[in-house]
């Protein structure tokens, strides 16, 4: 892989290269890093200037709060000023893991991260490159990594360190790096789960399904709308260039993803063809992404059926044909 033009990738990150992401982020660099679910564009959660620099690098709106990552559940309490039994609950069942959990903020939480709300969204990453890079930052006094998705705003998260080059390489300055961990192995951001209130409640899909929270908790999961914002959540979101149509066959040059069982369209180009709903949350975005650089203006998709990761399959993807 070849060094992008303004930043530095690491490709076989030895425990030396996370010493030195590390410091580099304890002094205001970003460290775009592997995560399971996308690529993560991180900073110092406690640095104001350092995470400003992600709005800018992300071309952000400022107000949008950011996922604080922490090394592990004994560094839940310095974040949040309070959490439910059921928080620990979920914390314990699927952290390392890719769940997003929202709870009241501590002192350290402060407005450049949760965007001014009273909230804090955490999570301890399930990537052996994240969890390495968050001990060594914590190692040496780092409280946590606060990092959105490394993509533009709006545009499809990355799950390969080529992709961040391509996303945002360009914005990145000398003291910045880009962790290659390989590809991402679940593809599909984490679910989001708000625990301010007496049940859980969903704010993001993701392969952490409504049925594993409520075995978890024991609770039912809340299902009507919260005042919380969660920009992810916007209605154009996700979108690649292309145009994405939903539940159509695709027609000739035009792109075409949907599950291996499904042909292919005569003259239709094969952008992916998963064999499971798993694997087809892992192949997605790079699908989407393949489309903008062979130049394909439209691409049919006919999402997975089902609940679960179904769904959030179907979220992202109902938000990327709204994209245009
Ligand atoms: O899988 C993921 O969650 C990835 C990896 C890198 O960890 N991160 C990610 O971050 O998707 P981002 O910023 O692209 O999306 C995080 C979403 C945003 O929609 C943000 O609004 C929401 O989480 N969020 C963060 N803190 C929140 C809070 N306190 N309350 C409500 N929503 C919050
Ligand atoms: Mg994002």
């Amino acid at each position: 892989m070849s060094a992008p033009a303004n930043s530095q990738f690491f490709s076989n990150c030895t425990v030396d290269a996370l010493d030195q992401a590390a410091l580099a982020l304890q002094k205001g660099s970003l460290i775009a890093f592997p995560t399971e679910t996308v690529y993560g564009l991180g900073a110092d959660a406690t640095n104001a200037s350092a995470v400003a620099r992600i709005y800018e690098v992300k071309g952000r709106p400022s107000d949008h709060p950011l996922i604080v990552h922490i090394a592990g559940l004994e560094s839940l309490e310095s974040w949040t000023s309070d959490f439910p039994v059921y928080a620990i609950s979920l914390a314990r069942d699927f952290w390392p893991g890719p769940m997003t959990l929202v709870l009241p903020r501590s002192g350290m939480a402060k407005d450049f991260i949760t965007g001014g709300q009273e909230t804090v969204g955490l999570r301890v990453p399930a990537h052996p490159l994240a969890l390495g890079l968050l001990h060594a930052f914590k190692k040496i006094g780092g409280q946590g990594i606060a990092a959105p998705s490394a993509n533009r705003f709006g545009q499809v998260s990355p799950t390969t360190a080529q992709a961040v080059e391509e996303e945002i390489g360009k914005y990145l300055s000398p003291i910045d790096f880009i962790l290659d961990g390989g590809p991402a192995l679940v593809g599909v951001e984490s679910t989001i789960i708000d625990c301010t209130g007496d049940s859980p409640r969903i704010l993001r899909h993701g392969a952490i399904t409504k049925e594993m929270v409520e075995e978890s908790t024991g609770l039912e999961v809340v299902e009507e709308e919260s005042d919380i914002r969660v920009p992810g959540t916007l209605e154009r979101h996700y979108s690649p260039k292309a145009e994405v149509i939903l539940d159509v066959m695709a027609e000739p040059g035009e792109g075409f993803i949907a599950l291996s069982a499904i042909p292919t369209p005569k003259g239709a180009i094969r952008l992916a063809s998963p064999s499971t709903t798993v694997e087809y949350a892992r192949v997605l975005y790079a699908a989407l992404r393949s489309a903008d650089t062979q130049g394909i203006k439209k691409i049919a998709v006919i999402p997975p059926e089902g609940d679960g990761l179904a769904l959030a399959i179907q979220d992202r993807l109902v938000r990327a044909s709204r994209g245009r």
